[in-house]
């Protein structure tokens, strides 16, 4: 922990100088420039003002009078005059010894001309360039540049020390959750970013205990269906070892059905692992006329359907869409709704399998006229091994996980399912699948 928090200062610390020195390098560089650029302007209109000078000087009183004037001029301003005649120095004058134009100042070149038949001479005058004199500017400067510096750095220690206390307190609560102690959270504070990261973690917390509450439930809850069966089986294996039962064929027939119910649990949970894993359902996805489907659907249950007294009907129109969908699994999802609505339907009702186009999707209801559900138990029809009156389902077989299973199946194909109440009397099941798109991945 001491070394993250003072890596995060060291990091903010350097961020800040680097920035700072780099702010200052850039004012420097800008002095510099915008100094060169007035001194140029200004030495333009001297050189001109010289060269006039000089040439009215030439031109008039000859090459002594100029020369004093040259004087005169790199006295006042210093820097350097050269007059040249077919290529040989006739003047030089500079103030020290330092020649301006040696030295790689700004020069201005010009002519001198005399109109009494003197030589024309060539000219430079010269000004030593302007390095050295935006330090000497940038002196009184240095005092508030100082104190800005600190400031700023005042400024980012302080802002430091927040962004350090936000995620130091992120970072001990993740060690703590790590640890084991799933009611680890943070108290965000800081700037909001880091804040947000705290509200992140919190999230991330809430999301994984609740994973772990549920994990723990769902041991609890398979423990629980299985100790039923299991004890069964027991009594009547000790009660056959014992001799106090004979191996009479109804007694194995119940041994038998309670061990196809434990089977049929353990592949429903493994039915329910796979729908709720990370991966996601692996779907085989084709185009799925639901007019077919619900009428092989139905004709699987015909059978037990004439036995109970209760009628299968189908309605779908001719023009429903096709559905994106994994036929085997949409079996699966009508088997269980139908299975359901048959369990729950007297004799003399009736099962209708209907099938619409509705808001870009194709809905399939399976519309019972059965007991029906009562609103307090509607919401929770498809948690997890739920029955509206677990003595009936016991009897009937049913583990509780079909719907489970089912909404599992037809989320993963991008829809929605649900319950409502028949108006008739007994209940609605319905689902949603996407529509078939021809531009869509088959
Ligand atoms: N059509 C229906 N009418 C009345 N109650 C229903 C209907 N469908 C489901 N239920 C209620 O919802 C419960 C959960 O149904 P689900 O299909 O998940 O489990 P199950 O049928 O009991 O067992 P499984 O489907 O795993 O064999 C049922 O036990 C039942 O109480
Ligand atoms: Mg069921």
């Amino acid at each position: 922990m001491k070394t993250l928090r003072l890596g995060i200062w060291l990091h903010l610390l350097l961020a800040a100088a680097v920035g700072i020195a780099l702010a200052f390098a850039v004012m420097w560089m800008g002095v510099q420039v915008t100094l060169d650029r007035y001194v140029r302007d200004e030495f333009g209109t001297e050189a001109v003002q010289v060269e006039s000078v000089l040439q009215s000087y030439y031109a008039v009183l000859g090459l002594r009078a100029a020369e004093d004037i040259a004087r005169e001029v790199v006295a006042k301003s210093g820097g350097q005059v050269i007059l040249r005649s077919s290529g040989q120095v006739v003047l030089n004058v500079h103030r020290s010894s330092r020649a301006a134009c040696a030295e790689g100042g700004m020069s201005s070149a010009f002519v001198l001309e005399s109109p009494f038949g003197g030589p024309a001479l060539q000219g430079q005058f010269c000004l030593p360039g302007t390095a050295g004199v935006a330090p000497e500017l940038l002196r009184p400067l240095l005092l508030p540049a100082g104190v800005g510096f600190l400031g700023a750095l005042a400024v980012s220690l302080l802002l430091s020390r927040r962004i350090v206390l936000g995620v130091t307190s992120t970072a001990r609560a993740a060690r703590r959750f790590a640890a084991g102690d799933l009611r680890a959270r943070v108290e965000p504070t800081g700037p909001r970013e880091i804040a947000d990261l705290g509200l992140e973690f919190n999230r991330m917390a809430q999301h994984l205990a609740e994973a772990q509450e549920q994990r723990q439930a769902l041991v609890a809850d398979v423990a629980h269906e299985l100790r039923t069966p299991l004890t069964v089986l027991r009594g009547y294996v000790e009660a056959l070892h014992d001799g106090v039962s004979a191996p009479e064929p109804a007694l194995l027939e119940v041994i038998h059905t309670q061990a196809v119910q434990l089977q049929r649990l353990v592949d429903d949970l493994q039915e329910l692992a796979q729908t709720e894993s990370s991966t996601g359902l692996a779907l085989d996805l084709h185009r799925l006329q639901l007019a077919e489907a619900l009428t092989t659907a139905a004709a699987s249950f015909s059978l037990s359907a004439q036995e109970k007294g209760v009628e299968i009907v189908v309605e779908a129109p001719e023009d429903l869409p096709a559905a994106r969908a994994d036929e085997r699994r949409i079996a699966q999802v009508l088997h269980n709704l139908i299975g359901n609505a048959l369990r729950y339907t007297p004799r003399g009702g009736s099962i209708t399998l209907h099938a619409l186009a509705a808001d870009g999707q194709v809905r399939t209801e399976v519309r019972d006229t059965g007991v029906g559900i009562a609103p307090e138990h509607r919401a929770r029809v498809f948690d997890r091994f739920y029955r509206v009156d677990p003595s009936r389902a016991r009897e009937t077989g049913g583990s509780g996980l079909g719907l489970t299973i089912a909404q599992g199946i037809v989320q993963a194909h991008g829809g929605a399912i649900g319950v409502e109440p028949n108006p008739g009397g007994g209940s609605v099941f319905w689902f949603t699948l996407p529509v078939w798109n021809q531009d869509g991945p088959a």
